[in-house]
């Protein structure tokens, strides 16, 4: 990725563990500009994720602002993932309070304001329920030449998460997922398929410890707290979904990618919210996304060590 001026870039999600340490990536590197954060209801309610926004912004120094997004989906119920991120959604670690206020708009208003002031086209990362996203694309389509590129975590081409054929961000909000795909602007996707192998081990984020910062002791208690539950599912470390959509962005060499054409199932008891790719062009119907299939795993995690390591220099531990 060369560029000569900063790539604007929008984080939306709901933090959640995976959301936050994809926001320490996002704001470890010199290439992107945060231009806001916005809150989706998802790992845990809007009032939660929105509080853990603000927080997250003020261990990052990100004089930035945050705005509260939807708090339902656009048509589904609001299911919460209480039980993997804990009561507050992001539980593990003590936060420095919130430095600023919420944003006076709504997430969506905040978002067209960015990509209407932004001299370079926008990416948004969207790593919860693509509910807000869908909103913007729904509310102000004539801003579509603006967006750069949506990179999600979301869906998996193989296989589900909440149910063994969808995945929780688009299971959550699976009509506006439906939009994005259908929206004709660029996606790159990173499903299961490639976050179920961007896996963390312990003795891995243990090396975070010795990098004596806030920001590296942060996210290694948040991994400590995430890998309680994965640990009782029988996962031997964490995998780091929400990562994956700011790495593939800045580090595509370490991915494998192919463009196919997804669609999102919205019927059916069990396929609802399935992701469903053409694989052989079989549909007739070019492709409408990147999906991101495959990683380096060993330098996924060393690019995330490295990315805590760049947040030394005088701060003070947790
Ligand atoms: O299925 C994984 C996704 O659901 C991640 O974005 C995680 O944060 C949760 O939102
Ligand atoms: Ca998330």
């Amino acid at each position: 990725m060369n560029t000569e001026r900063k790539i604007p870039l929008i984080l939306d999600g709901d933090p959640g563990h995976d959301d936050a340490i994809a926001w320490v990536l996002a704001a470890s590197d010199p290439r992107f500009e945060i231009k806001a954060i916005t809150a989706v209801a998802g790992n845990q309610t809007l009032a939660k994720v929105s509080e853990n926004c603000r927080k997250i912004a003020a261990l990052l120094h990100l004089d930035i602002e945050v705005a509260k997004g939807r708090e339902i989906p656009l048509i589904a119920d609001l299911m919460t993932g209480g039980d993997y991120h804990g009561e507050t959604g992001l539980d593990g670690a003590e936060l420095p309070a919130p430095e600023h206020p919420y944003s006076s708009r709504s997430a969506v208003a905040l978002m067209a304001d960015v990509l209407r002031e932004s001299e370079d086209p926008v990416i948004i990362v969207a790593t919860g329920p693509q509910t807000n996203v869908a909103a913007l694309l729904l509310a102000y389509p004539e801003l579509k030449p603006k967006i750069r590129l949506v990179s999600i975590m979301g869906g998996g081409l193989r296989n589900g998460n909440w149910t063994s054929a969808a995945e929780f961000n688009i299971l959550n909000d699976p009509e506006a997922a439906y939009i994005l795909f259908h929206a004709g602007v660029p996606v790159l996707m990173c499903g299961l398929d490639v976050t179920e192998q961007a896996m963390i081990y312990p003795a891995e984020w243990q090396t975070l410890r010795g990098l004596h910062n806030r920001v590296a002791d942060t996210v290694a208690a948040w991994l400590d707290f995430f890998s309680i539950k994965l640990k009782e599912l029988g996962w031997e470390g964490v995998t780091l979904h929400d990562p994956c959509a700011v790495l593939a962005l800045s580090h595509p060499e370490i991915f494998t990618m192919k463009d196919c054409y997804v669609d999102v199932l919205l019927d059916g008891e069990y396929t609802r919210g399935l992701t469903m790719c053409d694989w052989n062009g079989r549909t007739g119907h070019a492709p409408n996304c990147r999906a991101v299939l495959g990683l380096d795993r060993e330098k996924f995690v060393s690019l995330l060590i490295e990315a805590c390591r760049g947040f030394g220099g005088g701060e003070e531990n947790a």
